[in-house]
Protein backbone atom coordinates (compact mmCIF):
# COMPACT_ATOMS: atom_id res chain seq x y z
CA UNK A 1 0.00 0.00 0.00
CA UNK A 2 1.49 3.51 -0.74
CA UNK A 3 1.77 6.50 1.11
CA UNK A 4 -1.05 7.93 0.37
CA UNK A 5 -3.28 5.10 0.31
CA UNK A 6 -2.39 4.46 3.98
CA UNK A 7 -2.85 7.93 5.09
CA UNK A 8 -6.06 7.26 3.66
CA UNK A 9 -6.80 4.28 5.45
CA UNK A 10 -6.10 5.92 8.95
CA UNK A 11 -8.39 8.96 8.10
CA UNK A 12 -11.31 6.52 7.18
CA UNK A 13 -10.83 4.53 10.09
CA UNK A 14 -10.80 7.87 12.33
CA UNK A 15 -14.35 8.98 11.09
CA UNK A 16 -15.95 5.13 11.09
CA UNK A 17 -15.50 5.18 7.53
CA UNK A 18 -16.03 1.38 6.20
CA UNK A 19 -15.00 1.90 2.57
CA UNK A 20 -11.87 3.67 1.33
CA UNK A 21 -13.61 3.61 -2.45
CA UNK A 22 -16.73 5.21 -4.02
CA UNK A 23 -18.55 3.76 -7.62
CA UNK A 24 -20.58 6.32 -8.76
CA UNK A 25 -23.37 6.94 -11.12
CA UNK A 26 -23.17 10.36 -12.83
CA UNK A 27 -25.04 13.21 -14.20
CA UNK A 28 -27.79 13.31 -12.10
CA UNK A 29 -28.63 16.88 -10.43
CA UNK A 30 -27.40 17.19 -6.77
CA UNK A 31 -30.28 18.90 -4.76
CA UNK A 32 -31.44 19.11 -1.63
CA UNK A 33 -30.10 20.75 1.60
CA UNK A 34 -26.61 20.40 3.74
CA UNK A 35 -25.66 21.39 7.20
CA UNK A 36 -22.17 22.41 7.61
CA UNK A 37 -20.42 22.87 10.94
CA UNK A 38 -18.07 24.36 12.60
CA UNK A 39 -14.58 25.07 10.38
CA UNK A 40 -11.78 22.67 10.59
CA UNK A 41 -9.27 25.31 10.30
CA UNK A 42 -10.42 27.15 13.14
CA UNK A 43 -11.84 24.14 15.65
CA UNK A 44 -8.88 22.64 15.35
CA UNK A 45 -6.54 25.30 16.90
CA UNK A 46 -9.40 26.42 19.30
CA UNK A 47 -9.02 22.84 20.68
CA UNK A 48 -4.72 23.64 20.78
CA UNK A 49 -5.86 26.78 22.59
CA UNK A 50 -7.85 25.26 25.58
CA UNK A 51 -3.73 24.11 26.44
CA UNK A 52 -3.13 27.32 27.80
CA UNK A 53 -5.90 27.66 29.89
CA UNK A 54 -5.70 26.46 33.48
CA UNK A 55 -9.77 25.76 33.70
CA UNK A 56 -12.14 23.65 31.20
CA UNK A 57 -13.16 25.15 27.50
CA UNK A 58 -16.75 24.23 25.65
CA UNK A 59 -16.39 24.23 22.19
CA UNK A 60 -19.56 24.11 20.33
CA UNK A 61 -20.31 22.88 16.62
CA UNK A 62 -17.26 20.63 16.52
CA UNK A 63 -17.21 18.77 13.24
CA UNK A 64 -16.74 14.77 13.22
CA UNK A 65 -13.91 14.85 10.47
CA UNK A 66 -10.42 13.08 11.40
CA UNK A 67 -8.40 16.26 11.70
CA UNK A 68 -10.59 16.73 14.94
CA UNK A 69 -9.55 13.16 16.22
CA UNK A 70 -5.80 13.48 15.37
CA UNK A 71 -6.05 16.88 17.40
CA UNK A 72 -8.13 15.50 20.33
CA UNK A 73 -5.89 12.78 20.36
CA UNK A 74 -2.83 14.69 20.74
CA UNK A 75 -4.27 16.81 23.63
CA UNK A 76 -4.98 13.32 25.21
CA UNK A 77 -1.55 12.30 25.11
CA UNK A 78 -0.42 15.36 26.95
CA UNK A 79 -3.39 14.75 29.96
CA UNK A 80 -6.21 17.00 28.42
CA UNK A 81 -9.57 15.37 28.81
CA UNK A 82 -11.15 15.36 25.73
CA UNK A 83 -14.68 14.36 25.55
CA UNK A 84 -17.41 15.18 22.78
CA UNK A 85 -21.76 14.96 23.25
CA UNK A 86 -23.57 13.92 20.58
CA UNK A 87 -24.27 16.78 19.57
CA UNK A 88 -20.61 18.17 18.76
CA UNK A 89 -20.03 19.60 21.69
CA UNK A 90 -16.49 19.46 22.97
CA UNK A 91 -15.20 20.03 26.39
CA UNK A 92 -11.63 20.03 27.08
CA UNK A 93 -9.87 19.90 30.65
CA UNK A 94 -6.28 21.25 30.77
CA UNK A 95 -6.15 20.76 34.69
CA UNK A 96 -3.27 17.72 34.75
CA UNK A 97 -1.30 18.66 31.71
CA UNK A 98 1.95 16.49 31.21
CA UNK A 99 5.03 15.20 29.25
CA UNK A 100 3.51 12.91 26.60
CA UNK A 101 5.28 9.68 25.17
CA UNK A 102 6.80 10.11 22.56
CA UNK A 103 5.59 7.43 20.52
CA UNK A 104 2.00 8.43 20.93
CA UNK A 105 2.44 11.85 19.46
CA UNK A 106 4.71 10.35 16.47
CA UNK A 107 1.87 8.24 15.68
CA UNK A 108 -0.69 11.20 15.72
CA UNK A 109 1.19 13.55 14.24
CA UNK A 110 2.04 11.85 10.74
CA UNK A 111 -1.57 12.46 9.91
CA UNK A 112 -2.11 16.45 9.97
CA UNK A 113 -0.34 19.61 10.50
CA UNK A 114 -1.93 20.81 13.71
CA UNK A 115 0.63 19.47 16.02
CA UNK A 116 3.21 22.34 14.92
CA UNK A 117 0.97 25.01 16.80
CA UNK A 118 1.76 23.08 20.08
CA UNK A 119 5.00 24.41 20.14
CA UNK A 120 3.79 27.76 21.97
CA UNK A 121 1.54 26.17 24.70
CA UNK A 122 3.54 23.48 25.18
CA UNK A 123 6.66 25.66 25.67
CA UNK A 124 4.51 27.58 28.25
CA UNK A 125 2.82 24.69 29.89
CA UNK A 126 5.79 22.27 30.20
CA UNK A 127 9.05 24.41 29.44
CA UNK A 128 9.90 22.27 25.95
CA UNK A 129 8.02 20.93 22.87
CA UNK A 130 8.96 17.88 20.67
CA UNK A 131 7.46 17.60 17.51
CA UNK A 132 8.08 14.61 15.54
CA UNK A 133 7.33 14.77 11.14
CA UNK A 134 4.10 16.30 10.27
CA UNK A 135 2.07 15.25 8.00
CA UNK A 136 -1.34 16.87 6.20
CA UNK A 137 -2.19 16.77 2.53
CA UNK A 138 0.48 16.78 -0.05
CA UNK A 139 -0.37 19.68 -1.88
CA UNK A 140 3.83 21.28 -1.85
CA UNK A 141 6.70 21.68 0.26
CA UNK A 142 4.92 22.80 3.10
CA UNK A 143 7.75 24.44 5.06
CA UNK A 144 7.98 25.55 9.00
CA UNK A 145 10.80 28.30 8.82
CA UNK A 146 8.24 30.87 9.91
CA UNK A 147 6.57 29.08 12.51
CA UNK A 148 10.28 28.57 13.73
CA UNK A 149 11.75 31.84 13.21
CA UNK A 150 8.84 33.15 15.10
CA UNK A 151 9.48 30.88 17.97
CA UNK A 152 13.24 31.95 17.99
CA UNK A 153 11.95 34.97 18.12
CA UNK A 154 10.38 34.95 21.50
CA UNK A 155 13.23 33.09 23.31
CA UNK A 156 12.96 29.72 21.99
CA UNK A 157 15.77 27.33 21.08
CA UNK A 158 14.99 25.16 18.64
CA UNK A 159 17.51 21.71 18.21
CA UNK A 160 16.52 19.56 15.11
CA UNK A 161 17.21 15.57 16.52
CA UNK A 162 16.27 12.11 14.72
CA UNK A 163 13.11 12.56 16.62
CA UNK A 164 12.15 15.44 14.91
CA UNK A 165 12.03 19.48 16.34
CA UNK A 166 12.74 19.44 20.05
CA UNK A 167 12.28 23.10 21.61
CA UNK A 168 12.75 24.94 25.12
CA UNK A 169 13.02 28.14 26.38
CA UNK A 170 15.53 28.43 28.79
CA UNK A 171 15.14 31.68 29.79
CA UNK A 172 11.19 32.14 29.14
CA UNK A 173 9.11 33.41 26.56
CA UNK A 174 9.13 37.30 26.05
CA UNK A 175 7.45 39.44 24.03
CA UNK A 176 8.89 39.75 20.24
CA UNK A 177 8.84 42.22 17.23
CA UNK A 178 8.36 39.70 14.36
CA UNK A 179 7.62 40.64 10.43
CA UNK A 180 6.15 37.47 8.72
CA UNK A 181 7.71 36.97 4.81
CA UNK A 182 4.58 36.00 3.90
CA UNK A 183 0.81 36.22 5.34
CA UNK A 184 0.97 32.49 6.67
CA UNK A 185 -2.32 31.43 8.33
CA UNK A 186 -0.15 28.66 10.46
CA UNK A 187 2.48 31.24 11.32
CA UNK A 188 0.19 33.94 12.32
CA UNK A 189 -1.73 31.46 14.64
CA UNK A 190 1.37 30.14 16.28
CA UNK A 191 2.38 33.76 16.99
CA UNK A 192 -1.28 34.35 18.75
CA UNK A 193 -0.97 30.80 20.73
CA UNK A 194 2.78 32.01 21.93
CA UNK A 195 2.41 35.78 22.20
CA UNK A 196 -1.07 35.56 24.63
CA UNK A 197 1.75 33.91 27.51
CA UNK A 198 4.84 35.65 26.79
CA UNK A 199 6.10 38.32 28.93
CA UNK A 200 5.68 42.06 27.41
CA UNK A 201 4.42 43.09 24.04
CA UNK A 202 4.31 41.25 20.70
CA UNK A 203 4.36 43.15 17.36
CA UNK A 204 3.33 41.01 14.19
CA UNK A 205 3.14 42.39 11.47
CA UNK A 206 1.92 40.86 7.93
CA UNK A 207 -0.04 38.71 9.42
CA UNK A 208 -3.25 36.48 7.82
CA UNK A 209 -6.61 37.83 9.00
CA UNK A 210 -8.38 35.04 7.75
CA UNK A 211 -11.56 35.01 9.33
CA UNK A 212 -10.79 31.81 11.29
CA UNK A 213 -7.79 33.56 12.91
CA UNK A 214 -10.54 36.63 13.64
CA UNK A 215 -12.29 33.69 15.22
CA UNK A 216 -9.52 32.26 17.31
CA UNK A 217 -8.45 35.76 18.53
CA UNK A 218 -12.29 35.67 19.55
CA UNK A 219 -11.54 32.57 21.76
CA UNK A 220 -8.50 33.61 23.11
CA UNK A 221 -9.85 37.34 23.95
CA UNK A 222 -12.37 34.89 25.83
CA UNK A 223 -9.62 33.23 27.95
CA UNK A 224 -8.18 36.80 29.20
CA UNK A 225 -5.59 37.76 26.05
CA UNK A 226 -5.89 41.14 24.97
CA UNK A 227 -4.80 41.56 21.16
CA UNK A 228 -5.50 44.52 19.11
CA UNK A 229 -6.03 43.71 14.90
CA UNK A 230 -4.46 47.14 13.53
CA UNK A 231 -4.69 48.10 9.81
CA UNK A 232 -2.37 47.28 7.08
CA UNK A 233 -1.92 43.49 8.83
CA UNK A 234 -0.54 44.42 12.16
CA UNK A 235 -1.44 42.61 15.27
CA UNK A 236 -0.41 43.45 18.93
CA UNK A 237 -0.32 40.96 21.82
CA UNK A 238 -0.06 42.35 24.88
CA UNK A 239 0.92 39.26 27.20
CA UNK A 240 -1.10 38.52 30.02
CA UNK A 241 0.12 36.14 33.21
CA UNK A 242 -2.53 33.25 32.99
CA UNK A 243 -5.85 32.45 30.75
CA UNK A 244 -8.86 30.56 32.00
CA UNK A 245 -10.85 28.32 29.74
CA UNK A 246 -13.39 29.40 27.19
CA UNK A 247 -17.04 28.45 25.60
CA UNK A 248 -16.93 29.29 22.06
CA UNK A 249 -19.47 28.33 19.18
CA UNK A 250 -17.13 27.81 16.11
CA UNK A 251 -17.86 29.93 12.82
CA UNK A 252 -18.77 27.54 9.74
CA UNK A 253 -16.72 26.04 7.74
CA UNK A 254 -16.39 28.31 4.60
CA UNK A 255 -14.52 25.70 2.57
CA UNK A 256 -17.20 23.12 2.46
CA UNK A 257 -20.13 25.60 2.45
CA UNK A 258 -17.77 26.55 -0.91
CA UNK A 259 -17.62 22.99 -2.37
CA UNK A 260 -21.01 22.34 -2.05
CA UNK A 261 -21.80 25.21 -3.99
CA UNK A 262 -19.68 23.97 -6.51
CA UNK A 263 -21.19 20.95 -6.49
CA UNK A 264 -24.60 22.64 -7.22
CA UNK A 265 -23.40 24.79 -10.53
CA UNK A 266 -21.17 21.61 -12.00
CA UNK A 267 -23.91 18.94 -11.54
CA UNK A 268 -26.87 21.40 -12.98
CA UNK A 269 -28.54 21.46 -9.39
CA UNK A 270 -29.91 23.29 -6.22
CA UNK A 271 -28.40 22.83 -2.74
CA UNK A 272 -29.52 24.82 0.57
CA UNK A 273 -25.95 25.21 2.60
CA UNK A 274 -27.16 25.48 6.26
CA UNK A 275 -25.25 27.44 8.33
CA UNK A 276 -23.52 29.07 5.53
CA UNK A 277 -22.94 33.00 5.72
CA UNK A 278 -22.57 35.80 3.05
CA UNK A 279 -19.84 37.98 5.25
CA UNK A 280 -17.07 35.18 5.19
CA UNK A 281 -17.90 34.09 1.53
CA UNK A 282 -18.46 37.43 -0.34
CA UNK A 283 -15.39 37.20 -2.58
CA UNK A 284 -16.55 33.00 -3.28
CA UNK A 285 -19.66 34.33 -4.06
CA UNK A 286 -18.63 37.47 -6.65
CA UNK A 287 -16.99 34.65 -8.18
CA UNK A 288 -19.66 32.28 -8.59
CA UNK A 289 -21.86 35.22 -9.81
CA UNK A 290 -19.36 35.57 -12.72
CA UNK A 291 -19.57 32.64 -13.77
CA UNK A 292 -23.40 31.82 -14.00
CA UNK A 293 -24.20 30.42 -10.95
CA UNK A 294 -27.63 31.39 -8.36
CA UNK A 295 -27.65 32.16 -5.18
CA UNK A 296 -29.90 33.37 -2.33
CA UNK A 297 -28.79 34.82 0.99
CA UNK A 298 -31.26 33.26 3.57
CA UNK A 299 -31.11 33.83 7.09
CA UNK A 300 -29.91 31.04 8.06
CA UNK A 301 -27.89 29.12 5.18
CA UNK A 302 -27.80 30.12 1.73
CA UNK A 303 -28.90 28.25 -1.34
CA UNK A 304 -26.70 27.78 -4.47
CA UNK A 305 -27.89 26.93 -8.19
CA UNK A 306 -27.24 26.38 -11.68
CA UNK A 307 -29.87 28.69 -13.60
CA UNK A 308 -30.31 27.24 -16.55
CA UNK A 309 -28.35 27.95 -19.63
CA UNK A 310 -24.43 28.40 -20.46
CA UNK A 311 -21.79 28.80 -17.34
CA UNK A 312 -19.23 31.61 -17.98
CA UNK A 313 -14.98 31.50 -18.48
CA UNK A 314 -13.64 33.57 -15.79
CA UNK A 315 -10.16 34.23 -14.20
CA UNK A 316 -9.40 33.46 -11.04
CA UNK A 317 -6.60 34.55 -8.52
CA UNK A 318 -6.30 32.29 -5.20
CA UNK A 319 -5.05 34.67 -2.42
CA UNK A 320 -4.20 35.26 1.79
CA UNK A 321 -7.88 36.75 2.79
CA UNK A 322 -9.90 38.58 1.65
CA UNK A 323 -8.75 37.11 -1.96
CA UNK A 324 -10.46 33.84 -3.63
CA UNK A 325 -9.27 31.21 -1.28
CA UNK A 326 -6.58 28.33 -2.41
CA UNK A 327 -9.29 25.70 -1.08
CA UNK A 328 -11.84 26.97 -3.14
CA UNK A 329 -10.28 26.69 -6.46
CA UNK A 330 -10.24 22.91 -6.94
CA UNK A 331 -14.26 22.41 -6.40
CA UNK A 332 -14.65 25.19 -8.60
CA UNK A 333 -12.50 24.50 -11.61
CA UNK A 334 -15.06 21.30 -12.23
CA UNK A 335 -17.72 23.53 -13.13
CA UNK A 336 -15.07 25.62 -15.13
CA UNK A 337 -14.84 22.33 -17.34
CA UNK A 338 -18.64 23.28 -18.26
CA UNK A 339 -18.27 26.99 -19.01
CA UNK A 340 -18.22 28.88 -22.19
CA UNK A 341 -14.57 29.21 -23.07
CA UNK A 342 -10.80 29.59 -21.75
CA UNK A 343 -11.11 30.14 -18.16
CA UNK A 344 -7.81 31.11 -16.20
CA UNK A 345 -6.68 30.12 -12.54
CA UNK A 346 -3.93 31.02 -11.16
CA UNK A 347 -2.98 29.43 -7.69
CA UNK A 348 -0.74 31.88 -5.64
CA UNK A 349 -0.38 30.12 -2.41
CA UNK A 350 0.93 26.76 -2.73
CA UNK A 351 3.27 25.25 -5.43
CA UNK A 352 1.78 21.95 -5.79
CA UNK A 353 -2.31 22.68 -5.96
CA UNK A 354 -3.86 21.68 -9.27
CA UNK A 355 -2.42 17.88 -9.09
CA UNK A 356 -6.06 16.85 -8.96
CA UNK A 357 -6.73 18.13 -12.47
CA UNK A 358 -4.82 15.39 -14.28
CA UNK A 359 -7.69 12.91 -12.94
CA UNK A 360 -10.28 15.96 -14.02
CA UNK A 361 -8.31 15.73 -18.16
CA UNK A 362 -8.83 11.84 -17.88
CA UNK A 363 -12.22 12.22 -17.72
CA UNK A 364 -12.63 14.25 -20.62
CA UNK A 365 -11.88 18.19 -19.62
CA UNK A 366 -9.78 20.20 -21.18
CA UNK A 367 -7.25 21.51 -18.62
CA UNK A 368 -3.83 22.44 -19.01
CA UNK A 369 -1.39 23.36 -16.05
CA UNK A 370 1.72 26.14 -16.75
CA UNK A 371 4.23 26.39 -14.40
CA UNK A 372 5.68 29.55 -12.72
CA UNK A 373 1.98 31.05 -13.87
CA UNK A 374 0.72 33.37 -16.44
CA UNK A 375 1.01 37.52 -16.74
CA UNK A 376 -2.09 38.80 -18.09
CA UNK A 377 -2.97 42.35 -18.33
CA UNK A 378 -6.12 41.86 -15.54
CA UNK A 379 -3.42 40.42 -13.17
CA UNK A 380 -3.32 42.92 -9.67
CA UNK A 381 -0.27 41.75 -7.82
CA UNK A 382 3.18 40.90 -8.67
CA UNK A 383 3.44 36.85 -9.60
CA UNK A 384 4.83 34.90 -6.81
CA UNK A 385 8.02 32.57 -8.19
CA UNK A 386 5.92 29.35 -7.12
CA UNK A 387 2.58 29.83 -8.44
CA UNK A 388 0.77 28.20 -11.92
CA UNK A 389 -1.82 28.79 -13.64
CA UNK A 390 -4.01 26.17 -14.89
CA UNK A 391 -5.82 27.05 -18.43
CA UNK A 392 -9.53 25.56 -18.97
CA UNK A 393 -11.13 25.40 -22.11
CA UNK A 394 -14.99 24.79 -21.83
CA UNK A 395 -17.32 23.37 -22.33
CA UNK A 396 -16.18 19.91 -22.17
CA UNK A 397 -18.62 16.86 -21.48
CA UNK A 398 -17.07 14.90 -18.61
CA UNK A 399 -17.66 10.70 -18.61
CA UNK A 400 -16.46 8.57 -15.88
CA UNK A 401 -12.42 7.09 -14.74
CA UNK A 402 -11.00 5.27 -12.27
CA UNK A 403 -9.81 8.38 -9.77
CA UNK A 404 -6.83 8.24 -6.83
CA UNK A 405 -7.82 10.99 -4.80
CA UNK A 406 -4.81 12.88 -3.96
CA UNK A 407 -5.52 15.05 -1.21
CA UNK A 408 -8.62 16.54 0.61
CA UNK A 409 -9.99 19.38 -1.33
CA UNK A 410 -9.02 17.81 -4.65
CA UNK A 411 -10.49 14.83 -4.04
CA UNK A 412 -14.22 16.60 -3.00
CA UNK A 413 -13.43 18.22 -6.70
CA UNK A 414 -13.36 14.56 -7.91
CA UNK A 415 -16.35 13.44 -6.14
CA UNK A 416 -18.00 16.52 -7.80
CA UNK A 417 -16.74 15.37 -11.37
CA UNK A 418 -17.65 11.92 -11.15
CA UNK A 419 -21.40 12.92 -10.19
CA UNK A 420 -21.55 15.51 -13.12
CA UNK A 421 -19.68 12.88 -15.13
CA UNK A 422 -21.71 10.79 -17.80
CA UNK A 423 -21.27 7.05 -16.68
CA UNK A 424 -19.20 5.41 -14.01
CA UNK A 425 -16.30 6.05 -11.55
CA UNK A 426 -14.81 4.16 -8.96
CA UNK A 427 -12.42 6.88 -6.93
CA UNK A 428 -10.39 5.47 -4.69
CA UNK A 429 -8.33 7.30 -1.39
CA UNK A 430 -12.08 8.14 0.07
CA UNK A 431 -10.69 8.45 3.76
CA UNK A 432 -8.74 11.29 2.44
CA UNK A 433 -11.93 13.62 2.06
CA UNK A 434 -12.91 12.74 5.89
CA UNK A 435 -10.11 14.68 7.26
CA UNK A 436 -11.95 17.85 6.51
CA UNK A 437 -15.75 17.03 5.45
CA UNK A 438 -18.21 15.98 7.79
CA UNK A 439 -20.53 13.18 7.28
CA UNK A 440 -19.83 13.74 3.48
CA UNK A 441 -21.20 10.07 2.35
CA UNK A 442 -25.12 11.10 4.54
CA UNK A 443 -24.75 13.87 2.48
CA UNK A 444 -24.29 12.55 -0.61
CA UNK A 445 -26.77 10.50 -0.25
CA UNK A 446 -29.35 13.60 0.88
CA UNK A 447 -28.67 15.79 -2.22
CA UNK A 448 -29.43 12.45 -4.05
CA UNK A 449 -26.13 11.68 -5.57
CA UNK A 450 -26.20 8.01 -7.02
CA UNK A 451 -23.04 6.13 -5.34
CA UNK A 452 -22.14 2.80 -3.67
CA UNK A 453 -19.25 1.82 -1.47
CA UNK A 454 -16.82 -0.66 -1.80
CA UNK A 455 -14.30 -1.92 0.39
N1 LIG B 1 4.90 28.78 4.28
C1 LIG B 1 6.27 28.81 4.36
N2 LIG B 1 6.85 28.66 5.58
C2 LIG B 1 6.12 28.45 6.72
C3 LIG B 1 4.71 28.43 6.63
C4 LIG B 1 4.13 28.60 5.38
O1 LIG B 1 6.96 28.98 3.36
O2 LIG B 1 6.71 28.30 7.80
C5 LIG B 1 4.25 28.95 2.96
C6 LIG B 1 3.51 27.67 2.54
O3 LIG B 1 4.37 26.72 1.99
C7 LIG B 1 2.49 28.20 1.56
C8 LIG B 1 2.15 29.57 2.15
O4 LIG B 1 3.22 29.92 3.03
O5 LIG B 1 3.06 28.35 0.29
C9 LIG B 1 0.85 29.64 2.90
O6 LIG B 1 0.79 28.69 3.94
P1 LIG B 1 -0.03 28.93 5.28
O7 LIG B 1 0.93 28.84 6.42
O8 LIG B 1 -0.86 30.15 5.13
O9 LIG B 1 -0.99 27.68 5.29
P2 LIG B 1 -1.25 26.65 6.46
O10 LIG B 1 -1.42 27.33 7.75
O11 LIG B 1 -0.29 25.50 6.36
C10 LIG B 1 -3.87 26.78 6.29
C11 LIG B 1 -4.96 25.78 6.09
C12 LIG B 1 -4.98 25.34 4.64
C13 LIG B 1 -5.22 26.56 3.77
C14 LIG B 1 -4.13 27.61 4.04
C15 LIG B 1 -4.35 28.90 3.28
C16 LIG B 1 -5.08 24.69 8.22
C17 LIG B 1 -4.86 23.47 9.01
N3 LIG B 1 -4.72 24.64 6.95
O12 LIG B 1 -2.67 26.09 5.98
O13 LIG B 1 -6.07 24.47 4.51
O14 LIG B 1 -5.19 26.18 2.43
O15 LIG B 1 -4.09 27.91 5.45
O16 LIG B 1 -5.54 29.48 3.67
O17 LIG B 1 -5.60 25.69 8.72
C18 LIG B 1 -7.23 22.58 3.77
O18 LIG B 1 -8.09 22.88 4.60
O19 LIG B 1 -7.37 21.68 2.90
C19 LIG B 1 -5.96 23.29 3.80
C20 LIG B 1 -4.87 22.86 3.17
Amino acid sequence: MNALAQDSKKAAERVGLGADTIIIEGGKPLTGQVEVRGAKNLVTKAMVASLLADTPSVLKDVPAIADVNVVSGMLGAYGVQVSRDEDGTVHLDPANVERAHFAQIDALAGESRIPILFCGPLLHRLGEALIPDLGGCRIGNRPINFHMDALRAFGAVVDKSYEGIRLTAPNGLKGANIELPYPSVGATEQVLLTGVLAEGTTELRNAAIEPEIMDLIAVLQKMGAIISVEPNRVIFIEGVDHLIGYQHRAMFDRNEAASWASAALATRGDIFVLGARQPDLLTFLNVYRRVGGAFDVQEDGIRFWHPGGELNAVEVETDVHPGFMTDWQQPLIVALTQANGRSLVHETVYENRFGFTSALVEMGAKIEVVNGGLATPTRRVARRPLEQTAIIDGPTPLHGADIEIPDLRGGFSHLIAALSAKGTSRISNLGLIGRGYEHFVDKLAGVGADFRLED
